[in-house]
């Protein structure tokens, strides 16, 4: 494995994106698709897989607990699903590398199995919260241990049985809302979640496409413990995490014109498309259709002018993983740009409102983190050399921000990138970024 501080990308200023192009597929419906393919009754054909070391990690976590999975090559991957109680004890803990979605999803999932097990994690993944899913599973039964101080490694212990509980989501978090479900599968009795404000609802779609029977009412989502799942075929659609990065680097460059194709357009996590909308940008949506249950679409973005924003706080957790490159965005636009009710983003893989305010500021713009977000003035950026602190988002956004810099940005501790956009050097270079990726 390469060693993770010592990958940097350097981009050179200047350029423009432009072409067709599709990005790695989706990291939330990666994951989900080994999770729920692994204990589904027959064999599930996945497509368009990403290939990057999150998903990979649930991947191998799957295998440790003795399931039969081919690939994935070329995105396709084939689960052999062992049913709801065929999974096995892994002979050693599950390493989820720096994957939040893995471990706090897995520590729900596996619950209610009668395992004993661990999950281990990065240096990153290991200082995140993890008392906010291990506090409902406790209310449910579960015996889920964590560090004193509230995080992994994680320690899942037998118990005989888990009972439905009635949650209500303290913070708005689709990992949370997918951690109790995948418990309350297990559970006796009918589990029910309530959300403050939506959050992507993959978990629920595909257990659906699994057929498994949910309701939805609103905000509330409820399933019954002891059904089963059926396996099927997914195809999983580009990841607009990943597509965010170009519309934000198209926008912001004079000049590019290029078109994202087969783009996840789920209406829990388009709030990219909306607040750039808001600041100017010009994205034509277009052959919308829907694969497996999730809509996708090819998007077209040309440069536009952008204009500073106050960020609707309803858009906050649709765009939840796109503020690095929205910060971006806002400090090559006209004006100010305000973000508030963002106090999420200090709990990513990095703190995201503090490493991208030191990172601006080093780029010369005036950008001041406030508790819950951040106010960005825009103007020029200068270049520099700045620090990703091993966040694959923050690396890939401050490349886009070498289209607009008036000298080139070196960017340390890149390595990451690889947890979510595998080939973003080679599918960025393409588009027309002057990217080099620079070893040791
Ligand atoms: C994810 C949910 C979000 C997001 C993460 C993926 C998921 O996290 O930031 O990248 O797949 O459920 P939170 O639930 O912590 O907001």
């Amino acid at each position: 494995m390469l060693s993770h501080s010592n990958i940097r990308f350097h981009a050179r200023s200047g350029g423009a994106l432009k072409g067709r192009l599709r990005v790695p597929g989706d990291k939330s419906i990666s994951h989900r698709s080994i999770m729920l393919g692994s204990l589904a009754e027959g064999t599930t054909h996945v497509s368009g897989f990403l290939e990057g070391e999150d998903s990979l990690a649930t991947l191998n976590a799957f295998r440790q607990m003795g399931v039969n999975i081919e690939g994935p090559e070329n995105g396709r991957v084939v689960i052999c699903g062992v049913g709801m109680h065929g999974l096995k004890a892994p002979q050693t803990p599950l390493d989820l590398g720096n994957s939040g979605t893995s471990m706090r999803l897995l520590s729900g999932l596996l619950a209610g199995q009668g395992l004993d097990l661990t999950l281990t994690g990065d240096a990153s993944l290991s200082s995140r919260p993890m008392r906010r899913v291990t506090e409902p599973l406790r209310l449910m039964g579960a015996r889920v241990d964590t560090t004193d101080a509230g995080t992994a490694p994680l320690h899942i212990r037998p118990v005989p049985s888990l009972k439905a509980i009635d949650y209500e989501l303290p913070v708005a978090s689709a990992q949370v809302k997918s951690c109790v479900l995948l418990a309350g599968l297990y559970a006796d009795g009918v589990t029910c979640v309530t959300e403050s404000a939506p959050t992507r609802d993959h978990t629920e779609r595909m257990l659906q496409g699994f057929g498994y029977a949910l309701q939805r009412d609103g905000s509330r989502v409820c399933l019954k413990g002891g059904g089963k799942l059926i396996a099927c075929d997914i195809d999983v659609p580009a990841d607009i995490s990943s597509a965010a990065f170009f519309l934000v680097g198209v926008s912001i460059a004079p000049g590019s014109d290029l078109t994202l194709e087969h783009v996840g357009m789920n209406p829990t996590r388009d709030g990219i498309i909306n607040i750039l909308r808001l600041m100017g940008a010009d994205i034509e949506v277009s052959n919308e259709r829907s694969v497996g249950g999730e809509p996708v679409a090819d998007l077209r973005v040309r440069h536009a002018p952008l204009k500073g924003i106050r960020i609707p706080e309803d858009q906050v957790p649709l765009a939840i993983d796109e503020f690095p490159a929205l910060f971006v965005a806002a400090a090559c636009a006209e004006g100010e740009t305000v973000l508030t009710g963002a106090e999420e983003l200090r709990v990513k893989e990095s703190d995201r409102i503090q490493v991208m305010a030191d990172g601006l500021q080093t780029l010369g713009v005036d950008a001041r983190p406030t508790p819950d977000g951040m106010i960005i003035q825009g103007g020029q950026i200068h270049g520099g050399e700045v620090d990703s602190h091993g966040d694959h988002r923050i690396a890939m956004s401050f490349a886009m921000a070498a289209l607009r810099s008036d000298g080139d940005i070196h960017i340390r501790d890149c390595a990451n990138v690889n947890t979510s956009f595998p080939a973003f050097d080679r599918i960025a270079g393409d588009a027309g970024l002057k990217l080099e990726v620079e070893h040791g």
